[in-house]
């Protein structure tokens, strides 16, 4: 059954609430795309932020005897000081609009929890990744254009900027960590995190590798390319319009708390994340050459 809702609205949220009367909620919903949200930063403040303003409000109305995850996001630690781990005690530190709201999401949780005793948790999650994701996010952008790029289906991939750091797990694994985060006995706030990071460089480089491409990079800043030496071929390109008015440059999380107390830890590593998600949109491209259309998507513009 499929039942309409919108987080910008109070009214859908209660009718909704009173009907399922839910054991679990999970707030995934979001205006989720960082450089989208300077654009709309209202838009994302109201959806992102407000949005689990108005769940929690749903709640304590109703006094539903609920457990709530809010997904809260590593962007919220944003412009980190040192190059160490982030964990449950790092400072926040938001670069953009949507990590701003996320820290407002995530404090007025603790405040519902604290104040009207909601079973109410937060999860601090790492970037993480599948097939499944997005097109506009940069990893899906990489095995999806460098695979249409090896068949000749588009020329060049274009990029903002390589040397921004992310910790990259696989989306299924921390779907299993929420899970684990509304199972445990109090409600609690738990990184989600891999504990390994990489450049987007380095994610270039992986799935250029998987491609067998023979990929060495010539020049600087916006004029830097990455060349294919196999056919003297540019197939990467610096294109500053991706590039955003603040970023965070480095993330790296430690999940030592979610690994102590709910046994969790991540089974996919970076490698072969990279070779899921290759695996995935190299067959898409491929269906696309035979059928002679995109089968998946016309333009890639964020
Ligand atoms: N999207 C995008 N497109 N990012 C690019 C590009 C590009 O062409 N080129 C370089 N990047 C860099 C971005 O500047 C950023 O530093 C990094 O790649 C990752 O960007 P995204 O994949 O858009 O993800 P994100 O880290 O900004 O945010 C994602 O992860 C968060 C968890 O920490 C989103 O899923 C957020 O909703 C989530 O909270």
């Amino acid at each position: 059954m499929t039942i309409y809702g919108d987080l910008s609205e109070s009214s859908s949220l209660l009718n909704i609430l009173s009907k399922i009367k839910p054991d679990e909620i999970y707030n995934l919903g979001a205006q989720s795309h960082v450089q989208v949200s300077f654009d709309v930063p209202e838009y994302t403040a109201n959806v992102t932020g407000l949005g689990a303003l108005r769940l929690l409000d749903v709640i304590r109305h109703l006094k539903l005897p609920v457990r709530y995850y809010q997904a809260s996001s590593s962007e919220m630690f944003g412009k980190v000081s040192d190059d160490k781990h982030q964990n449950e005690n790092t400072p926040f530190n938001p670069q953009s609009p949507y990590g701003l709201a996320k820290v407002f999401a995530y404090h007025l949780t603790k405040i519902y929890r604290d104040s009207y005793h909601i079973f109410a948790s937060n999860g601090i999650l790492f970037n993480h990744e599948s097939p499944r994701r997005g097109i506009t996010f940069v990893t899906r952008k990489i095995t999806m254009g460098l695979s249409r790029v090896k068949l000749g289906l588009q020329g060049t991939l274009k990029l903002g900027n390589l040397s921004s750091q992310r910790d990259w797990g696989y989306a299924k694994d921390y779907v299993e960590g929420i899970w684990k985060i509304l199972q445990y006995k109090t409600p609690e706030d738990f990184v989600l995190a891999t504990g390994e990071t990489h450049t987007v460089r380095q994610f270039v480089e992986e799935a250029a590798g998987l491609l067998k491409f023979d990929l060495v990079w010539k020049g600087k800043g916006v004029k830097e390319v990455g060349i294919d030496k196999k056919r003297n071929k540019t197939i990467i390109e610096i294109d500053p319009s991706y590039f955003r008015p603040k970023e965070v440059d480095y993330l790296l999380g430690d999940a030592s708390k979610a690994k102590k107390l709910l046994n969790w830890k991540p089974k996919i590593n970076f490698r072969k994340l990279v070779e899921i998600m290759l695996k995935n949109d190299f067959d898409l491209a491929k269906k696309e050459l035979k059928l002679g259309r995109k089968v998946f998507v016309k333009k890639i513009n964020i």
